[in-house]
């Protein structure tokens, strides 16, 4: 059974239908990646998945059971974390209260219990390591994205929803970044994955779907959407894996 299946899913912003029923299904252990440009509901499907908006049509299964109209935190408790776009990181907080605050679903554990938890999220992530004490708006857009990053895998998830990690990020940050979400996968976390950088995109993914103005245009594995030329140009971002 899929961990994570859309069916014909439909989301609606008042008269914009940004969500034509698309249709997705994510296995245990995956990585699946959302490709497409901008505007093409990428981030709107994840919001759907979390329950920050609500579905006009279809349905949302979480392990089999529908998930779809039910509130964000009751979603963040059966076991999905959402780390949106842009990397809303509280910058009066410090880099570990940051982290900590992603266990704020898990209930019966105490602040110390939390604190070490937070503390050993370094050895996933060793480049934030020595700011766990500054503050959030001190850091850099890769920290920044790092720190959402280990905040969503405190809420120990099922299924981790990523919403363009690497937007806005310097190419060695973006390899650091990918480093992470692949060793993610390693330690078996399902990811859903949202891109418009289809290379990177793909390079940590088991399938990937194409979606293209609130429709699915495409789906595969990496080898099946990068070996056909005509889709590489049409969707990919070009002939060549640098421009995508
Ligand atoms: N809050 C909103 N209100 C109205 N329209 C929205 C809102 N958010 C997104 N949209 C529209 O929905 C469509 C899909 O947006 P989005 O899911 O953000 O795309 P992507 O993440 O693929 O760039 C776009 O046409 C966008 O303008
Ligand atoms: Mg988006």
């Amino acid at each position: 059974m899929p961990l994570l299946e859309l069916k014909n899913l439909v989301v609606r912003y008042g008269e914009i239908e940004a969500v034509h029923g698309i249709s997705i299904a994510v296995e245990p252990g995956e990585v699946v990646t959302l490709l497409g440009s901008n505007g093409a509901g990428k981030s709107t499907t994840l919001r759907a998945i979390s329950g920050l908006v609500t579905p006009a049509a279809g349905d949302i299964l979480f392990d089999g059971q529908s998930i779809a109209g039910l509130k964000p935190e009751e979603i963040v408790r059966r076991g999905i974390a959402h780390v949106p776009e842009g990397r809303r990181v509280f910058p009066g907080l410090s880099v570990k209260e940051n982290i900590m605050l992603g266990a704020s679903n898990r209930s019966g554990l105490s602040r110390r219990q939390i604190a070490t938890e937070a503390e050993a999220m370094f050895d996933l992530f060793p480049d934030i390591r020595r700011f766990s004490g500054a503050l959030g708006w001190t850091l850099s857009g890769g920290q920044q994205q790092m720190v959402a990053v280990a905040r969503g895998l405190m809420a120990k998830p099922r299924l981790l929803l990523l919403d363009e990690p690497s937007l806005g990020l310097a190419p060695v940050i973006v390899q650091a970044v990918f480093a992470i979400i692949a060793e993610i996968r390693r330690r078996d976390t399902t990811v859903l994955l949202v891109e418009q950088n289809a290379r990177m995109g793909l390079s940590v993914a088991d399938r990937g779907y194409v979606l293209e103005t609130g429709r699915l245009a495409l789906s595969g594995t990496p080898d099946e959407l990068w070996g056909n030329e005509e889709i590489r140009a049409a969707y990919l971002g070009g002939r060549t894996a640098s421009a995508a």
